[in-house]
């Protein structure tokens, strides 16, 4: 099955002059002027990993061909500039959160690192037998498993709050998890990656405060497309990852409340989290350097760095925007071609649609998807039991990105319909 789009019809559109100028952020993007398959690029995976824009590619070389070095150890010029530099993304991610205190952001490898640091630190050092985790049905597997983990290990109950057929939170029952005060931690996604649900996070704050839970937010798919206040939403944890926010892989932040992350003992050993060691005893540094243990990943750190200005220099506002109209255009015209159901319909939602067609396997819909060079997710997305919630073991996935257009959403539509007359 072979559809031809020409390339000017993928061009941004009058309904992508909105909010963001769509064209020009497009140029900022070197990939997206490649082929796949002899077919322009249409992207719509950016849910599983942001594409990159040239200064985050080109801020990663300069580093380091210009002020490489290790941080934090040296006294000579190159690694005082290396730390700088590594250091100043630490306020910038501050900032982006609205952290009151830079000391608050760890850097961790990617969102799941960041939740096992606080399953086995604040899970295992601070928490105590006979607690409960709360998560609910829309969790990605890393903020599944480390908390089956922490159970095995520690016998703290995991308890799951259910979701509506809308694929939204249901909040009395969630409330009802608590009643027991039991509840030390409450664990779950800001925004869904299956359904696209954001989660009401100042109302999941106010419950679990009220019954002496501390909440930690998965921000990995939130933070994309709306800005993130943890002050506003009273978080007591937050994490995301470098690499869905246009900057590189291998980079993620958690932040924590400073007190909350003094009480926790440190997740790995080695260099950079200590002050002294002797053989028979080791003082820790100071937060967040105690959750930094060995060498940290300082390019790919500041390449984040690189990512949060060009997100802050688009605005969430005109990027929240932009989203919303490609969703509603998203979910308009999947609702006209016959024989595709969107997965979840929350009133809140993202910038993704997860989607299944009556007469294909969502793997052989994003196969001929892709020989016409549109890329999406297919599978569980790692979210088992959310697929089983559904009666389902897998969807097809399309996720927008700053760089989405009205009419690459088109050629996913008009593709689908010609998919679905191929496997009649
Ligand atoms: N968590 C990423 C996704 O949803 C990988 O695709």
């Amino acid at each position: 099955m072979n559809i031809d789009i020409p390339h000017e019809a993928l061009h941004p559109g009058a309904l992508d002059q909105g909010s963001l100028d769509v064209a020009r952020v497009r140029r900022d993007f070197p990939i997206l002027s490649r082929t796949v398959h002899g077919k322009p690029l249409v992207f719509l995976d950016s849910a599983a990993s942001a594409q990159k824009p040239r200064v985050v590619i080109d801020t990663m070389v300069a580093t380091m061909e210009t002020q490489y070095a290790n941080v934090h150890r040296g006294l000579h010029w190159m690694s005082e500039r290396a730390t700088d530099a590594y250091e100043n993304v630490r306020d910038k991610a501050a900032g982006l959160l609205n952290a009151a205190d830079r000391h608050e952001v760890v850097f961790v490898r990617n969102s799941t690192e960041a939740i096992n640091l606080v399953a086995h630190s604040y899970g295992r050092g601070v928490m105590q037998p006979g607690q409960a985790v709360v998560i609910s049905a829309m969790e990605h597997h890393s903020n599944i498993v480390p908390w089956q983990m922490l159970r095995e290990d520690r016998g703290i109950e995991l308890r799951v709050a259910p979701i509506s057929d809308a694929g939204e939170l249901d909040i009395d029952a969630f409330e009802s998890l608590l009643a027991d005060g039991r509840v030390g931690l409450v664990a779950i996604t800001h925004m869904s990656n299956v359904l696209g649900t954001y989660t009401p996070a100042a109302r999941i704050t106010g419950i679990a405060h009220a019954h002496g839970a501390k909440v930690l937010f998965d921000g990995s798919q939130a933070i994309v497309h709306r800005r993130v206040d943890v002050q506003a939403i009273d978080a007591d944890f937050y994490v995301f990852t470098g690499h869905k926010l246009y900057g590189p892989t291998g980079i993620g932040v958690l932040w924590a409340r400073r007190e909350l992350l003094e009480r926790m003992p440190p997740f790995l050993g080695g260099g950079e989290m200590i002050s002294s060691v002797t053989y028979e005893k080791t003082e820790w540094a100071a937060v967040p350097h105690k959750f930094e243990a060995g060498t940290p990943a300082i390019v790919e750190a500041i390449g984040l760095g690189a990512a949060i200005d060009y997100v802050e220099d688009l605005g969430y506002e005109a990027i929240a925007a932009h989203e919303a109209a490609l969703t509603d255009h998203a979910l308009a015209r999947l609702a006209a071609v016959p024989g595709i159901e969107v997965l979840g319909r929350a009133q809140d939602r993202g910038g993704l649609v997860s989607f299944t067609l009556d007469r294909a396997h969502a793997h052989d819909v994003a196969t001929l998807l892709d020989r016409n060079g549109i890329a999406v997710r297919a599978g569980h997305h790692c979210a088992e039991p959310l697929m089983h919630r559904f009666g389902l073991h897998s969807t097809a996935r399309a996720s927008f990105g700053v760089y989405t257009t009205h009419a690459e959403i088109d050629a996913l539509a008009d593709t689908l319909a010609r998919v679905r007359e191929f496997f009649a």
